[in-house]
């Protein structure tokens, strides 16, 4: 489904078959590797920067065909220079649009090397990153694939000259897990409900066993002796089962160490139910699963890295749909903890899957901390846009924390207010709580009904109803999927949860 790259980190050699990119700084500055490779072509270069009005701002591209008294086909001189008060230069982001420029080309050489001087191999495993990340496509329902793809041949030759090719290598190897569970992730969102109902979901998590993952399918007659009242009643109007599953990998030196817990929407699909919801782009609601499928994608990227740490997915499976066995505006619901929920909407049906999915994870995983994501709300959509997801949490240092790893991977979090005033909206009439609270502060409203589920454990949920699906393209993604969340984690337990 991804576009198939295939990257070798290499010394440089004949790097002039196929389309060569090199990197330059203001006018038109090489490193020095790059200046002696392209010798006796600055008359050439100047020539086509000025034609061009190439300034090789970053992030700009000059690609030029043939280019005379070069063996390569193409080369494609990538602007890099940042002034002193500019963002510095994202290596992920970068690798996207190299990537981009390039589209179709098959054999590809980079000289990674900077104007100054030398960039790191860590450098160079984040650009690979953004490159593969790009070169993502999802089209295996097309029957007709694009012109050159007829048999299959869309597989690209990406070879990085570096100065030390086993350190760059090394250091893409965890890239490349993570790239694998953005991959997995953003495959599960785009797959289409009637190919991933509730059940198939959780066999595409099962075979995360094979990366040494335990994982565990709960069907309904289980949750339903756990008294999971409120997930099952959401899924209880659809053909399709309902299923919870649990995903551990014990990468910690100690089995016993307590994990971190991620937990995640999986709303295969939302009609809204008995509170139908309007036609129009109902369709994209076959994406209402995209916290559980970055749930999947980080347990992906942590196994397959090794990473040294205990970590647990949790995801509740359903699907929202009207019929005569559906829930209703009223019911009055019994969750697993015990706490009642009058029913307003059965459109507010993601906070009661996870409902019931925390207080699970809180009683019987005790972590460090539970991070859940859901695409819980449009109105986080009407605040915030698709730049940031929303984020709600009784934690300050998780908050931190987590904001601190978006500005590092580019999934960037907003923090949003919490208070007891908003919490009251959900109070009911006749039960210990309702699931919607009214027009105003939508999406902080679900996140108190969230909150009362998780009891001291520390908690965070990100609200991805922007971030998911349906965003626009970026340097690292031109799918309607993005596998948002996955990278955010990653970091996040990369850079505090894991043991050295
Ligand atoms: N899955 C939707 C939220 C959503 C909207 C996700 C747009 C992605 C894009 C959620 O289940 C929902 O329907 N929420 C309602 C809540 C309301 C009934 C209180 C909403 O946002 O309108
Ligand atoms: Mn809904
Ligand atoms: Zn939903």
């Amino acid at each position: 489904m991804s576009e198939t790259v295939e990257i070798t980190f290499a010394p440089l050699a004949a790097a002039d078959a196929g389309a060569l990119v090199v990197f330059a700084g203001a006018d038109l500055k090489l490193g020095a590797n790059t200046l002696a490779h392209l010798a006796g072509t600055q008359t050439l270069l100047h020539g086509a920067a000025d034609t061009l009005k190439f300034k090789a701002k970053a992030t700009s591209a000059m690609d030029l065909v043939r280019p005379a008294g070069l063996p390569c086909e193409r080369l494609l001189v990538v602007g890099v220079a940042v002034k002193p008060d500019d963002k510095p230069l994202d290596f992920a982001n970068l690798g996207g649009f190299v990537a981009g420029k390039l589209g179709k080309a098959k054999v590809i050489h980079v000289l990674f090397e900077g104007p100054e001087g030398e960039w790191s191999a860590a450098d160079a495993a984040e650009f690979a990153l953004g490159f593969r990340l790009r070169a993502y496509k999802f089209d295996k329902y097309k029957s007709k694939k694009p012109d050159g793809e007829e048999n299959g041949v869309s597989g690209q030759d990406l070879t990085i000259v570096v100065a030390d090719p086993s350190v760059a290598r090394r250091a893409y190897e965890a890239r490349e897990a993570i790239a694998e569970g953005v991959e997995l992730a953003r495959n599960l969102v785009n797959e289409p409900p009637n190919v991933l109902y509730p059940e198939a979901f959780a066999a595409r998590a099962e075979e995360l066993e094979k990366l040494g993952v335990d994982v565990e399918v709960l069907d309904e007659k289980a949750m339903s002796k756990l008294g999971m009242g409120a997930l099952l009643a959401v899924g209880q109007g659809s053909k399709r089962e309902s299923r919870f599953v649990v995903m551990r990998w014990k990468g910690a030196k100690s089995k016993k160490t307590a994990p971190v817990a991620i937990v995640g929407k999986g709303v295969c699909f939302d009609t809204g139910g008995i509170s139908i919801k309007p036609a129009a782009g109902m369709e994209d609601m076959k994406g209402d699963m995209a916290g559980a499928a970055c749930v999947v994608g980080l347990l992906h990227a942590l196994a397959k890295r090794k990473a040294k740490v205990n970590a647990v997915g949790v995801i509740g499976i359903v699907e929202n749909m009207p019929s005569g066995d559906a829930y209703r505006p009223g019911d009055i619901l019994k969750s697993m903890s015990g706490q009642t929920i009058e029913v307003i909407n059965t459109d507010a049906e993601g906070r009661l899957v996870l409902a019931d999915a925390l207080w699970w994870t809180k009683e019987n995983v005790k972590p460090k901390f539970m991070v859940n994501l859901a695409t819980l709300t449009g109105a986080i959509l009407v605040a915030l846009g698709v730049e940031n997801a929303g984020l709600f949490s009784n934690d300050d240092e998780l908050s931190a924390r987590l904001a601190e790893a978006g500005k590092a991977t580019g999934e960037t979090v907003w923090r949003m207010p919490m208070s007891p005033a908003y919490d009251k909206l959900i109070d009911s009439k006749f039960a210990d709580m309702k699931n919607t609270g009214g027009r105003h502060a939508g999406s902080i409203t679900a996140a108190h009904f969230l909150k009362r589920f998780v009891g001291d454990t520390p908690w965070a949920h990100l609200d991805i109803a922007g971030t998911a699906m349906s965003s626009p393209a970026t340097d690292v993604n031109t799918s309607w999927a993005s596998g948002w969340g996955v990278r955010l984690l990653d970091r996040l337990v990369a850079d505090h949860y894991e043991e050295r």
